[in-house]
């Protein structure tokens, strides 16, 4: 009889990346994929630890699937990802309703972990695998029908410090995978009509197998960029520090790379940077833009940002609002800071408090607002390519996005999911673009 498996995905596209897999590796095993928990037999929450935020999360899922379950005594219940990873037997310990808890690295042993489950034994396996045992699991396991863009993982881990982040915690130590494997990754999933391929790690311009005569991260680039059908790369998140030319080349020079780079800052200011463990500056990191935008002149900027930082005064914020306005992004993902168990900031003094972090996420956030639109307005009347993500044939409109990432949506008018179309732009929404459809590009 197929069991029915529902699977929840927090937190980043690792995560979502992961959640693909583990679907693909129940339907091998005889489950179907579920959009309803109420109708599941297995759920699974894949989650994220990042924020305070996001641990409430999970809690209060578990609180509800906790309500379903006793409906459903035979449901099984699954924690995965980096709070399963972090907290492993004290998660099974605290959540009686839970059936099994497995980290990031032990995905490949699903099945085997599941009929445990079934057997009502108590399942955590939260270990990490060193480099020679960890297994970077092949695109063949994923379903059905695939979207126009897929993730694919080029590392795992991360070896950098930050002193505010839990990352390097749940995920371990960085391993670059192979890039023959990586390859066959992408020319499988091109093979089976994705066109967009996003590659995806903590620190991708790290990413380095020359110790085993191996590619660095631009010669990955061009081999992906030479398999057949794939007509768009993209790759985040990539670390200022390790950010060089020969990146901000391969983005101009090799057609199917976007031009878009999310190359995430986290502070204006010096002092912050230095508390925060960065390992570059406010005018390192101003100069490598500008050069990129020498190099790659149409090049689309979007970056991440920290605001209350532990010791992070007035006059360090508008630090930060001075280096919005210069770096001039088309877009920001701003955090208020929050204190993660295990890293050496939230045990810094001098935390900063609640209503101050709220007043300049606000004001941040104003300020990226209004320069994302001003870049935008200047894309009006200009052509653009977009790869139509999805149709909504209700309304008769098609979205995809630019190779500058903006949203944009126009009339359907016969498109489907996977054309790429050139389209002129004609007017700036909140959050997205309106275009008019001039022809299909090549
Ligand atoms: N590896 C990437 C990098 O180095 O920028 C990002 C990884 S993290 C998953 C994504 C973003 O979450 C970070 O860029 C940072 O802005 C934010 N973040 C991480 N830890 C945080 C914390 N303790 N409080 C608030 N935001 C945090
Ligand atoms: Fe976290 Fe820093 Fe690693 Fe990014 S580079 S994952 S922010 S420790
Ligand atoms: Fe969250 Fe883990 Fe990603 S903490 S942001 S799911 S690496």
């Amino acid at each position: 009889m197929t069991r029915r498996a529902y699977i929840q995905t927090m937190g980043c596209q690792m995560n979502e990346y992961d959640s693909g897999k583990i679907v693909g590796i129940l339907e091998d095993h005889g489950y179907a994929a579920v959009d309803d928990p109420a109708e599941a037999d297995l759920v699974i929450l894949n989650t994220c630890s990042v924020r305070e935020k996001a641990v409430h999360k999970v809690r209060s899922e578990v609180g509800r699937l906790r309500f379903l379950k006793s409906g459903r005594p035979g449901m099984l219940i699954g924690v995965a990802g980096c709070v399963a990873q972090q907290e492993g037997a004290a998660l099974l310990d605290r959540e009686g309703v839970v059936d099994l808890v497995f980290g990031p690295d032990q995905i490949d042993r699903l099945p085997e972990m599941l009929q445990r489950a079934e057997r009502r034994e108590r399942v955590v396996e939260n270990q990490f695998r060193p480099a020679g045992e960890y297994n970077f699991i092949a695109a063949d396991v994923l379903p059905g029908r695939l979207a126009p863009t897929a993730h694919v993982t080029v590392q795992k881990g991360c070896d950098n410090n930050c002193t505010f982040c839990i990352v390097p915690h749940t995920r371990g130590r960085e391993i670059n995978r192979p890039a023959d494997e990586i390859v066959a990754e992408v020319r499988e999933l091109a093979r089976r009509g994705v066109r967009e391929i996003i590659l995806i790690g903590q620190n991708v311009n790290s990413y380095s197998t020359e110790s085993t005569g191996g590619p660095d991260f631009p010669r990955l680039l061009e081999m992906a960029a030479a398999v057949s059908g794939v007509k768009r790369i993209r790759f985040t998140t990539s670390h200022p520090k390790s950010f060089d030319e020969r990146l901000a080349r391969a983005m101009a020079e090799i057609p199917q790379v976007c031009e878009f780079l999310h190359l995430p800052v986290q502070s204006g200011s010096g002092v912050v940077l230095e508390m925060m463990g960065r390992e570059y500056t406010r005018e390192d990191y101003l100069r490598k833009i500008r050069r990129a935008r020498e190099i790659c002149p149409t090049l689309s900027l979007s970056t991440d940002l920290i605001v209350g930082f532990p010791g992070e005064l007035e006059e360090d914020f508008e630090l930060t609002l001075s280096l919005v306005e210069e770096a001039r992004f088309d877009s920001i993902f701003a955090f208020a800071y929050s204190p993660r168990p295990f890293t050496p900031a939230a045990r810094f003094e001098d935390q900063v408090p609640e209503q101050d972090k709220r007043r300049r996420l606000a004001t941040l956030l104003e300020t990226a607002r209004r320069i994302g639109v001003e870049n935008a307005q200047a894309l009006l009347g200009t052509e653009q390519e977009i790869l139509i993500e999805r149709v909504d044939a209700r309304r008769g409109q098609a979205t995809g996005r630019t190779r500058g990432n903006r949203l944009v949506h126009v009339d359907q008018q016969g498109l489907s999911p996977g054309d790429l179309v050139l389209v002129e732009i004609t007017g700036v929404l909140d959050h997205s673009l309106r275009g008019r459809s001039i022809r299909m590009a090549a």
